[in-house]
């Protein structure tokens, strides 16, 4: 699938996009991202990836010499010249990294004075409709999230080999996303998603202290279930917590919320989507769209 990309702050086709191999992103996986998509072809939920990508920069002491202003105009200027955001049928999913430069062969950041700020767009695509109409199955993996004292999950790194490992053992399961447990032994989140049960009527998802990272979707699923008058919090899970629940589901910008209906070979509740699951999903894309729809038709006008 063709993408189009900014190279600090030069548009480029998928093949001509370079990035110095003496870039540290590349020598060190010094770097951070931020994934989202459109709606109505507005980079949804804009100011809380801008937050998070500042929270994972800061950690790095890593600069991020742009303002959100200037991103936003970047983002918008490569979804325009992929060709994407002026329907519904063509959102963009856009992926927003900044590393750390290029410069020596050395750990000192005074190596890279100048941070490389790459935006790749293309077509949004979600996943296909029985995802989310069937549920997906998911493997608990072996592979165990980093510890939160060694590469923080809180950072949204380009450091992803915890990730990469996890999914290729999901992967070799023949699952959709692969659920990891923290040091600890509870469960922690999924290669690139968050995880949520259901119990008696409440979603439940791991703490941020578990060892995660807090994605921007599980934050807006606690303000939509509010509204939908379900109580949406914080809790300590094992894997009992997660055989003995009524549903399960994971949530990511791309993905938005999908059901899942067994872990390994045993089902999740009824093994089928769950109530909870399809009404926070309802409700998430309605939001969606409302919150996107007035600034979408600013920008066809
Ligand atoms: C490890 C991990 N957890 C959770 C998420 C979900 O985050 P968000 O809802 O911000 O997309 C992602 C997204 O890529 C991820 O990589």
């Amino acid at each position: 699938m063709a993408a189009t990309v900014n190279v600090n702050g030069r548009l480029f086709d998928q093949e001509h996009a370079t990035v110095s191999v003496f870039d540290h992103g590349f020598l060190y996986g010094e770097g951070v991202y931020e994934t989202l998509r459109t709606y109505n072809g507005q980079p949804f939920l804009f100011d809380r990836h801008m937050r998070r990508l500042r929270k994972s920069a800061d950690m790095l002491a890593l600069p991020v010499p742009l303002t959100n202003t200037e991103i936003n105009a970047r983002f918008l200027e490569t979804v325009r010249a992929a060709g994407l955001g002026d329907s519904p049928s063509r959102e963009a999913y856009i992926r927003l990294l900044v590393t750390r430069g290029v410069g020596e062969l050395s750990y000192d950041p005074t190596a890279c004075p100048t941070p490389s700020i790459v935006v790749i767009v293309k077509p949004h695509v979600s996943p296909p409709a029985d995802v989310f109409e069937r549920g997906v199955t998911v493997a608990l993996v072996e592979i165990v999230r980093n510890h939160p004292g060694s590469v923080n999950p809180l950072i949204k790194s380009n450091n992803l080999l915890n990730n990469a490992l996890a999914m290729q053992e999901a992967s070799r399961r023949g699952a959709f996303e692969g659920l990891m447990r923290n040091y600890r032994g509870e469960l922690a989140e999924c290669t690139q998603s968050n995880l949520f049960i259901v119990k008696n009527g409440a979603a439940l998802t791991p703490p941020v202290d578990a060892g995660l990272l807090p994605g921007i979707t599980r934050e807006f699923l606690f303000e939509i279930g509010a509204e939908a008058a379900i109580p949406v919090r914080e809790a300590v899970l094992r894997d009992a917590d997660l055989f003995e629940a009524d549903e399960a589901f994971l949530t990511s910008s791309t993905r938005e919320i999908v059901p899942i209906v067994q872990v390994d070979n045993r089902p999740i509740g009824a093994g089928t989507p769950g109530p909870v699951a399809r009404a926070l999903l309802q409700r998430y894309r309605r939001k969606a769209q409302t919150l996107t729809q007035a600034r979408g038709l600013e920008l066809k006008s």
